[in-house]
């Protein structure tokens, strides 16, 4: 991508420009492959100081990861920040052990290689470290970045693009007066979330952004540890939605604000040609009813602002508003095969899912693979919480505190924002990868004290069917405990029953034979 910044403008213009209070937004270079070292340094994010950060490969935002659909993402991770380090890639369906699980974290010094093809659509996710207990400091610190996945349909729909595709990435800090970030939690921020009075905008401090007077796609990252922004334009112009989390909707919808939680993304269109020449609008938070933060101290829901755009030129580029998107086929609730209830809670000064806080040796549950299934988050407490399950998306279903669900909550999604007293629905299938995974509140500092579950994604062992007239032998690896067997008649939306007969263990495979009298029949095995 190539840095609005550089677009050639005349003398005159430039020095306007250079009168403008506040910083030209920063854009993170792009990642040229090889490594990925984290490190701390020192770099310049107000004019005249040094500011002590975790940066990757130098940068805070790191650089931006951009690989097309059906490529290979192939990295050496170097851990140079002297203390443990892993890395997760956040929205990008990775293999457990490429995932960055707290467990697989590594000494300080040590590096680790991750390798796996991304088969995934197009979509805006972002990468950020997940060390265990230390997540919140270092990417508080800098250890984030962009993971844009692009593919040809996507590059169709004539979207924005060059200078006129730019991400933005919304981190909060608190500064001090030699321009050091803070990172001292009280005991107080550790419950709410810790919160910052002071924007970043990839790493910008009141940045700034010159365009012209055409149409612009926003790619809309919240990397903050707790803040949630309510996007809105200053003057109250409508914009486009065009994506979330996991790529872009089945259309674009008109609005004047939308809610991003901590570790969502939005995509957005806005159309700078209802602008005058030499006009100046802001993208900024609105305030709401927030609750949480400390006494004195940044709150929950005050109103920021993000990013001051100027419209400096004619429209260079000539895309339009699609009428429709990417289309997709969403999950259906009548195949789910079971509710798991979530339900989060406040217990003294930490926040537990059903009751418990995370256990790096326990696995809380465990979720059949490609089953379909509804997730549902009960909030019983008064913080928001934005929950995240590695491994999968998910589709809102429904949200008790709203008769219709928000745009916000349309498409694909890994980050979903339960208000306090709500129940939020979503619907979920694990069908990428088997293996260990986390599923946590995006609050980092809830995640870190413990908001986190570990959940184990099922592959069934292979069943082997062998046929003799109406007679039917089934069998499976013997080493393999607690599958039950289920059939189903040979018609399409068939019941699964459970096949009442137990197995024996004949020659270390767990054995039986069934007759096949009504017709044949579908066998799989499940866990209960
Ligand atoms: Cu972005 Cu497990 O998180
Ligand atoms: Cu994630
Ligand atoms: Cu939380």
């Amino acid at each position: 991508m190539v840095a609005a910044g550089m677009q050639f403008l005349p003398l005159t213009r430039l020095r306007a420009q250079s009168a403008r209070p506040g910083n030209p937004l920063r854009f993170p270079a792009d990642w040229a492959g090889g490594s990925l070292a984290v490190a701390r340094a020192n770099l310049t994010i107000w004019p005249g100081y040094s500011t002590a950060v975790s940066a990757i490969n130098g940068g805070v935002p790191g650089p931006t990861i951009r690989l097309r659909r059906g490529e290979e993402f192939a990295a050496r991770v170097q851990n140079n920040l002297g203390e443990p380090l892993v890395l997760h890639w956040h929205g990008v369906l990775a293999p457990e052990r490429m995932d960055g699980h707290p467990g697989d974290q590594v000494a300080a010094g040590q590096s680790y290689e991750v390798r796996f093809p991304v088969r995934q659509r197009a979509s805006t996710c972002w990468y950020h470290a997940h060390t265990d207990q230390l997540t919140a400091e270092q990417a508080y610190a800098g250890v984030a970045g962009f993971f844009i996945i692009e593919d040809p349909a996507e590059v169709a729909f004539g979207l924005p693009s060059g200078n006129h595709d730019v991400p933005l990435v919304f981190m909060d800090k608190r500064v001090n007066a030699s321009r050091q970030l803070v990172y001292a939690p009280s005991m107080m921020d550790l419950m709410s979330g810790y919160l910052g009075d002071v924007m970043l905008v990839n790493g910008t401090p009141a940045a700034w952004l010159s365009v012209d007077r055409g149409l612009y796609r926003l790619r809309l990252l919240n990397g903050s540890n707790a803040r949630i922004y309510k996007v809105a334009l200053s003057d109250g112009r409508p914009f486009h939605l065009i994506g979330t989390d996991g790529g872009l909707l089945a259309a674009p919808v008109s609005v004047t604000s939308a809610l991003l939680a901590p570790g969502q993304r939005l995509e957005v269109l806005v159309d700078f040609s209802t602008y005058a020449t030499g006009a100046s609008v802001v993208l900024k938070s609105l305030s709401f009813p927030g609750g949480g933060g400390m006494m004195g101290g940044p709150q929950q829901g005050t109103e920021m602002d993000l990013l001051r755009f100027y419209v400096d030129s004619a429209a260079t580029g000539n895309a339009s508003v699609p009428a429709t998107l990417q289309p997709f086929t969403p999950l259906n609730p009548a195949q789910a095969r079971r509710t798991r209830v979530f339900t989060l809670a406040m217990s003294g000064m930490v926040h537990t899912i059903n009751g418990q806080l995370f256990n790096m040796q326990r696995t809380d549950f465990s979720v059949p693979f490609g089953d379909v299934e509804i997730w549902e988050y009960r909030n019983t407490g008064t913080e928001p919480h934005p929950m995240h399950a590695h491994a999968a998306l998910c589709q809102v279903l429904s949200r008790s505190s709203a008769p219709s669900l928000p745009p916000e909550d349309g498409g694909w999604k890994d980050t979903v924002l339960v208000n306090p007293g709500e129940t939020v629905r979503v619907l979920t299938r694990f069908d990428t990868h088997s293996g260990v995974f986390v599923h946590h509140c995006h609050n980092l500092e809830h995640e870190d004290s413990g908001m986190m579950q570990n959940f184990e994604v099922l592959t069934p062992p292979t069943l082997t069917v062998r046929r003799d007239g109406t007679s039917v032998s089934l069998s499976w690896p013997e080493a393999e405990q607690g599958w039950r067997l289920e059939s189903s008649a040979e018609t399409s939306g068939a019941a699964w029953d459970l096949v009442a007969q137990s197995p024996t263990p004949v020659g270390g495979r767990w054995t039986l034979t069934l007759s096949e009298t009504t017709g044949r029949r579908f066998y799989r095995l499940v866990k209960p």
